[in-house]
């Protein structure tokens, strides 16, 4: 991806983020890696409006390369994503049902209720709560994301990651709906996880069926 193609993807992904209601203002925000090269949303951006000069370009270890405008307060946290885990691209939010499941007293992870959350990992971790913008949080978000391709952030939002920025989307979005299904859940009584066996039999059954994928009718 040249760099032109990675500020303008981050920019488009930071505006679609804002139109499925994964955030607002200039809550959250988004970056894409290319090489050593990050592009990544500048500081107090309002995403729902965001263009390619509101991306700033930085290297992974976190020197600025190019951009008129500061690098996210959460910089740390997507850099130590990349330098930790083999993430392309990142995206934060503090879409409502994550954020909601986040702030529950005593909650330390989002529990399997159905299966589709296997495809995040399995539970997901709910990184215990540090101010926004410091190395604490980033530590713990990606300590979070331990072989899993989301997490929610206590008291203040989900991160999701993926090998491409639409991948990163899908990854919230689907968390977004397993944050949603626990809360009804939990309205309407005491949620039940699947078990550890159930879990393996439905990633058996997953690659048995190629689950997910359109297939050719032999016939
Ligand atoms: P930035 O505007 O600095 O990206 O901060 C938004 C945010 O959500 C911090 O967690």
């Amino acid at each position: 991806m040249t760099d032109t193609e990675s500020r303008d993807r981050v920019a488009a992904t930071a505006r679609r983020l804002a139109a499925e209601g994964l955030l607002i203002g200039t809550a959250g925000n988004v970056s894409v890696r290319s090489g050593d090269r990050v592009a990544v949303t500048a500081t107090g951006v309002v995403l729902g409006d965001c263009t390619a000069d509101e991306v700033t370009e930085v290297t992974v270890g976190g020197d600025i390369l190019a951009g008129r405008l500061l690098p996210t307060s959460e910089l740390d946290l997507h850099l130590k994503i990349y330098q930790r885990t083999g993430a392309t691209a990142v995206v934060h939010t503090h879409a409502p049902y994550s954020t909601a499941v986040a702030c529950v007293d005593d909650l330390t992870v989002l529990p399997v209720l159905h299966y589709q959350q296997l495809l995040l990992g399995g539970e997901i971790r709910i990184a215990p709560y540090a101010t926004f913008g410091s190395p604490e949080l980033a530590d713990a978000v990606v300590e979070a994301l331990t072989d899993r391709q989301a997490a929610l952030m206590a008291n203040h939002g989900s991160i999701a990651v993926g090998a491409t920025l639409d991948k990163a989307v899908d990854n919230a979005l689907l968390l977004e709906w397993a944050a949603a299904l626990y809360q009804r859940t939990r309205a309407m009584g005491r949620p039940r996880a699947l078990t550890g066996d159930e879990q393996i039999a439905v990633v058996d059954q997953a690659i048995r069926l190629r689950y997910g994928t359109t297939q050719e009718n032999p016939a």
